[in-house]
């Protein structure tokens, strides 16, 4: 792993910018009513913008059938990088004959606005089944990440793209840190080892343990919060936020944290998105990263650590961001304080076991989750938000 003045080197060396610039930016809003036009779902918008900021280095667009292929089979890129999760841009047949290979289209969000632009070179069909059972581990169609496999287009659109503008976040602007920023704040910092932590889930008592854990060894921790599209039943981003929000105020070292969004949408590959998401916290520029117990799991789709595991299968060097595993954590009746079978002495009926899911059950049934699931101001805050009827159902 290479450290230099800019910290760790992103993914493929260098960090992707596909932001337009002034001049090209004009030149496409010239011709923007001209271009045959595709319009993308949240999914899509998230990864052209991860594109463009540099957060999928070295992807600088939708993938060609030859890097899908080896990102599915061998989780390779076809210049032999590791990359796990095919970032890829479904459309209808009917969408596919109406656009030319070769030409420029442009890309609106849904609801119809000029967003991007993408250079179109290849059109092709891709096996649901089969990138279904190799990224998911499983065809069933339930699988929140395989549904949307089987419900989108059947052709993949290929191509670099071009973000028109870096807008910012219409909810979060003040944690909207792109890689190339994320990685002036850690030099500014003077931090030389940081962990990234990856959640889609308030931070319960757990989290804040291997984060804290996690925090012994490293000069900071990047919180790394994703904000993209999640399935229904996931707690929505900005109750989320204001839970986080509430943690760093009371609970962690304000000095050596920095809170900030990831734009990236969910994907419940489990074991695949776990390096997935180690390959994009390198790019942010974290040394290391976080992987506990059925890290990106859904259901039972995935055994408690096949997410770590899977890091056996790359050499150190070829990922170039350091896994810290840690074992499922709770909350020990015993010793009172958080643990794991590593450090605690109990036996299983003094242990209480936390996890988002249950989180979720409790304030499904109305009740507050206790002090040792969450702390009482996210838990209070959690609750307060159950309440509010904002048509999403905690
Ligand atoms: S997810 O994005 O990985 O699905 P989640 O919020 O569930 O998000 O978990 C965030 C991180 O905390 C993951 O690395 C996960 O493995 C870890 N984690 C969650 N709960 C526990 C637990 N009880 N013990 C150890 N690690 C945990």
């Amino acid at each position: 792993m290479s450290y230099h003045l800019d910290g760790i080197t992103p993914h493929g060396g260098q960090l992707v910018n596909r932001i337009a610039t002034p001049e090209q930016r004009q030149e496409f809003l010239s011709k923007a009513d001209f271009l045959p036009r595709v319009q993308l779902n949240e999914r899509a918008v998230s990864d052209l913008e991860m594109i463009a900021i540099g957060g999928f280095s070295p992807l600088t667009g939708f993938m060609n059938q030859e890097d899908y292929n080896r990102v599915v089979t061998e989780m390779r890129l076809v210049n032999n990088l590791v990359w796990s999760i095919p970032i890829t841009l479904p459309v209808t047949e009917e969408v596919a004959n109406s656009l030319t290979e070769g030409s420029l289209i442009r890309l609106d969000n849904p609801v119809g606005q000029f967003i991007g632009v993408l250079q179109l070179t290849q059109k092709y069909c891709y096996d649901k089944t089969q990138e279904a059972i190799n990224v998911y581990c499983t065809n069933d169609p339930k699988h929140p990440g395989v549904q949307v496999v089987y419900k989108q287009g059947s052709i993949y659109l290929a191509g670099d793209v071009w973000l028109l503008q870096r807008d910012p976040h219409p909810q979060f602007p003040k944690y909207q840190i792109d890689p190339f920023e994320s990685r002036q704040f850690f030099k500014a910092k003077g931090w030389k080892t940081i962990v990234g932590f990856q959640t889609r889930n308030p931070i319960h008592r757990a989290h804040e343990y291997i984060q804290k854990c996690a925090m012994e060894i490293v000069d900071g921790l990047f919180l790394h919060p994703l904000v993209g599209a999640t399935k229904d039943d996931d707690i929505p981003a900005d109750v989320r936020m204001r839970c986080y929000e509430i943690l760093m105020e009371k609970y962690y070292p304000n000095d050596r944290v920095i809170l900030a969004i990831n734009p990236s949408a969910m994907r419940y590959a489990g074991p695949r998105e776990a390096i997935f998401h180690a390959l994009i916290r390198k790019n942010y520029g974290c040394t290391h990263f976080i992987v506990g117990r059925d890290h990106a799991g859904v259901g039972s789709y995935y055994g408690t650590y096949d997410a770590q595991y899977i890091f056996n299968e790359f050499q150190p060097e070829e990922l170039g961001i350091v896994p810290m595993m840690f074992e499922h954590a709770f909350y020990c009746l015993r010793t009172q304080q958080m643990a794991t079978s590593k450090t605690s002495p109990s036996i299983p009926e003094e242990r209480i076991h936390l996890s988002g899911t249950k989180v979720r059950e409790m304030l499904r049934n109305g009740q507050v989750p206790p002090p040792e699931f969450s702390r009482p101001e996210v838990a209070a805050e959690l609750a307060r938000a159950m309440q509010v009827p904002v048509g999403y159902e905690i």
